[in-house]
């Protein structure tokens, strides 16, 4: 293994993309509904066109660990915020537009 280095982003949104709408025998909520792929893509480019590439990234993930009935889950870091009730792309570039606030 070698570390790969490169200058650090101010912040790193992870978030959950995790789809069960396909799965009937598992009821539990999941993120995926409310927000996909193609919406992390949309606030992909939002932070390019913000020239904010080389300061934040985001990332899509799988379960983070909080699936609830409200809306979509994410975490920030460096501060390991998680969040919940993101109902679109909006929403994660109201949250990045917050937190890069109050770094
Ligand atoms: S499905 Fe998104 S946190 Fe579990």
């Amino acid at each position: 293994m070698e570390t790969i280095d490169f200058p650090r982003p101010k912040l790193h949104l992870f978030v959950c993309i995790n789809d069960r709408t396909g799965m009937p025998s598992n009821q539990t909520p999941s993120c995926g509904p409310r927000i996909k792929a193609e919406d992390v893509k949309k606030v992909k480019e939002w932070i390019r066109a913000q020239g904010l590439t080389s300061q934040v990234y985001c990332t899509k993930a799988q379960c983070l660990g909080f699936c609830n009935a409200e809306g979509s889950v994410a975490v920030l870091y460096p501060k390991c915020r998680f969040v919940k009730g993101i109902q679109n792309a909006e929403d994660l570039k109201k949250l990045i537009a917050e937190e890069l606030e109050n770094i």
